[in-house]
């Protein structure tokens, strides 16, 4: 079966990391990505040692097998420079990579920024890595598949020169040689140090199709998360890929089927983060947010920017549900919140429990305070998850637990209160 976690928020909730503990259960064959790039970014702690992976799949780390599937964006060079590191700690790699999938030229990278400057209030606080311009050229059919990287010179070559202009254009219009001229050492540069990928090519889809025929279990990464996906209610501030777990089965170009449809893990932190820019309508401001920023380490995988930081909002939980189809939830940081007296959740807007069709933009959250529990070390959350949800004996845990799950309508199937893999709990 193919079991999917998928972010219910703004992305950084700790999918990594819930991965990570799924894959050390020893339940899962191999671990899939299937969309998005090296904007991703997830922490995995293993074995003391921390690791920042971008692209590869978290099962990796344990000598799992690894999938990239069709719908990601690539860039060969992060890819290698993942590769490499995870060698150099001594992990034998078992990876296939649809060819299919897309690579980011040089010229994405440089639309990214030029894009986000032009898109002014509009911009969303891209990571810089130039996956929205790929994807735009993916659909524009002037997309480069690593395949053509690889094998069709003659079209990197065409698109080569049509790029240069753009850039060049969209800069001033004077530029053209040394852009050009630019590209062209990149790509060749690249070409020079990638060759060898080529013995991770194959088709994902036909992979894991046998796998799941085989009952070989596969866990699928989503990257990101709902609220950024390109045809969520964020748009135009999120990112450009399907991120739900719909995106994640059209991005290994596999069909679910009857047999094949397993759990669908939604992750949520205890309260909500966003890195970039847009509304955020539970933002907290001043000390408050500071705080919860240095408890939390809330700074980006990729970026190193600092992430805004406001309470957990229930509708936008709601809304996750739904294109995803969520079967259970995995709460994430519930020790950051731990020694609070009192903390604040948006249990619904002032028109309504969901997030209009018509927009996040122009919610009014309401909020409701709830009483805070002990700072409890990893042991005492450990002794009260022990039977269950329903029997945690802390009134002020138990009752944010429930009240979660009541309004979710999803049991919670995992919950992790701290940093290390053993600070965590599994009720699937
Ligand atoms: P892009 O995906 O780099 O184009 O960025 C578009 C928006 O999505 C920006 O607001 C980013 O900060 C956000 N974003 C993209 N990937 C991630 C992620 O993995 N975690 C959190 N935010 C992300
Ligand atoms: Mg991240």
């Amino acid at each position: 079966m193919l079991d999917i976690i998928t972010g219910m928020q703004f992305g950084d909730e700790g999918k990594g990391r819930i991965v990570h503990n799924l894959a050390l259960t020893g339940k899962y064959f191999a671990g899939a990505r299937a969309q998005g790039g090296n904007n991703a970014g997830h922490t995995v702690v293993h074995d003391g040692e921390i690791y920042k992976l971008h692209l590869l799949p978290a099962p990796v780390l344990l000598g799992k097998k690894g999938y990239l599937g069709r719908a990601m964006v690539l860039d060969l060079d992060v890819l290698m420079q993942e590769i490499h590191s995870l060698q150099k700690r001594d992990l034998t790699l078992d990876l296939l990579i649809d060819p299919r999938a897309h690579v980011i030229m040089p010229w994405h990278k440089d639309l990214d920024v030029l894009n986000e400057a032009k898109n002014g209030d509009y911009a969303a606080g891209s990571t810089g890595r130039g996956i929205g311009p790929c994807y735009a050229s993916k659909h524009e059919r002037t997309g480069i598949r690593v395949t053509d990287f690889f094998y069709d010179n003659e079209r990197v070559n065409i698109l080569l020169e049509e790029y240069t202009r753009k850039v060049n254009f969209l800069s001033g219009g004077m530029r053209f040689d040394s852009i050009h001229q630019k590209y062209v050492s990149q790509i060749a540069e690249t070409r020079s140090k990638v060759t060898f990928l080529e013995k991770y090519f194959g088709d994902v889809s036909q992979g894991i199709a046998t796998d799941l025929s085989l009952a070989r279990n596969i866990l699928g990464e989503c990257a990101q998360a709902e609220m950024l996906d390109v045809d969520g209610p964020y748009y135009p501030r999120g990112t450009s890929s399907g991120t739900s777990a719909v995106g994640f089965w059209n991005g290994i170009g596999v069909g679910p089927t009857r047999e094949s449809l397993g759990f669908v893990i939604g992750v949520t932190k205890a309260y909500t983060t966003r890195v970039g820019k847009g509304p955020f309508v539970t933002e907290i401001e001043g000390d408050l947010a500071q705080a919860l920023r240095e408890k939390g380490g809330e700074y980006g995988t990729t970026t190193g920017r600092a992430r805004r930081v406001g309470w957990l909002d229930i509708p936008m939980l709601k809304h996750a549900l739904v294109p995803s189809g969520i079967t259970h939830l995995a709460l994430t940081k519930l020790d950051i919140l731990g020694g609070m007296e009192t903390f604040l959740i948006a249990e619904h807007y002032e028109d309504g429990d969901i997030i209009p069709s018509l927009g996040y933009e122009q919610v009014k959250p309401v909020y409701r305070t709830m009483v805070g529990w002990p700072a409890f070390s990893e042991e005492e959350y450990k002794r009260q998850f022990e039977h269950g949800v329903d029997y945690i004996p802390h009134g002020a845990l138990r009752w944010f637990l429930q009240t979660l799950e009541n309004h979710l309508e999803r049991p919670i199937g995992m919950i992790s209160f701290g940093q290390s893999s053993s600070a965590f709990v599994s009720y699937l």
